[in-house]
């Protein structure tokens, strides 16, 4: 016998393009999309590019970054967040937009990030322990737009489990 059920429920809103985001996201998805085109992906030839809102105003972007050794590359969406907060630690990050497209293809669907990239967001969303709206698509697609990190990611593994008694 088991003892319960757990239910897990996320929401997320789809837009039909990046013109019926609020403007500021709209601005957003439109550096991430900048910074897509800059991405260093010779191998999967797959480009995605991370932008992030801070509170001070701030826009940092980042794309992948590969590497012939392949597990020594890094996704689009940590680069963004590991330079926000190497460059502005005590800054708030409100929203972070993500867009994918590849060389060889068009990506017809959103492109959600990652389960490591939203480990690695979880942590700063919980560090500053206030949401961060995600945003993601592939190239010039619908838009998803998650409130929160943890929406993406239920069950999230966070400092508490490590100050367990
Ligand atoms: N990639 C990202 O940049 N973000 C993701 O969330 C998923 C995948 C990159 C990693 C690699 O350079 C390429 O896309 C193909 O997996």
């Amino acid at each position: 016998m088991f003892l319960k059920k757990i239910e897990i429920k996320s929401t997320l809103t789809v837009y039909s393009g990046v013109d019926e985001l609020p403007a500021e996201v709209t601005a957003l998805m439109a550096h991430a999309v900048r910074s897509r085109a800059m991405a260093y992906a010779p191998y999967s030839r797959f480009q995605v590019g991370a932008a992030l809102l801070l509170d001070n105003g701030e826009v940092v972007c980042g794309n992948n970054q590969e590497n012939a050794a392949f597990p020594s590359g890094l996704c689009a969406e940590r680069v963004a967040v590991f330079h926000a907060g190497a460059t502005f630690p005590d800054a708030v990050i409100k929203a972070v937009a993500i867009c994918a497209a590849s060389l060889d293809f068009r990506v017809k669907d959103a492109v959600a990030p990652c389960g490591a990239c939203r480990q690695a967001l979880a942590e700063y969303e919980y560090r500053q322990k206030s949401p961060v709206a995600v945003y993601f698509m592939g190239d010039n697609t619908e838009v998803y737009h998650s409130p929160s990190v943890r929406e993406l990611l239920p069950l999230v593994f966070t400092e508490k489990s490590l100050l367990q008694k």
